[in-house]
């Protein structure tokens, strides 16, 4: 019986057949999870029954968008599912941009140099601000600060 889970895991993971299966097996192509689940010191000689390790389920991922996207031309952020889109917007100086807040949850927009700061945004609430020097401004929600955003200004 144990030499199954043995020959099943060809990767040197050796905390059991769920680990081999998920760790080594599948297609995961995408960014796996950078937490080191377990301990390389337990030394249990194949699995002893009571005493396994079962890891972490790859299913607490948050809602964070790949942050380096390709500036998008506009005057327009529209803050949907946690989130600017576009994450990063590109503008002439003097323009005004505008936040519609599309969510049910309340955002805020808010410069991380102080620059800017929305009130709280509810659900279909407008901020615009208009920059008028040239420059990359990165931003944040305050009530979410994994939600960010940039506005890059260009002369
Ligand atoms: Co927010």
């Amino acid at each position: 019986m144990t030499q199954i889970s043995k020959a099943l895991c060809a990767c040197g993971v050796a905390a059991g057949i769920a680990v081999a299966l998920t760790a080594c097996g599948t297609h995961s192509a995408t960014t796996a999870d950078p937490t080191p689940v377990f301990a390389p010191g337990s030394p249990t000689p194949g699995f002893s029954g009571g005493s396994v390790m079962m890891p972490m389920p790859a299913m607490t991922e948050p809602p964070s968008t790949t942050t380096a996207s390709a500036p998008v031309a506009g005057d327009a952020v529209s803050i949907e599912n946690f989130a600017f889109a576009p994450a990063t917007l590109s503008v002439r100086a003097g323009t005004a941009v505008t936040w519609t807040n599309k969510d049910e949850e309340p955002h805020t927009v808010a410069d991380k140099n102080g620059g800017f700061h929305s009130p709280g945004l509810g659900t279909g609430a407008v901020y615009t601000f208009t920059f008028t020097k040239a420059g990359t401004y990165d931003y944040v929600c305050t009530i979410h600060p994994f939600m960010h955003g940039t506005v890059v200004v260009t002369p």
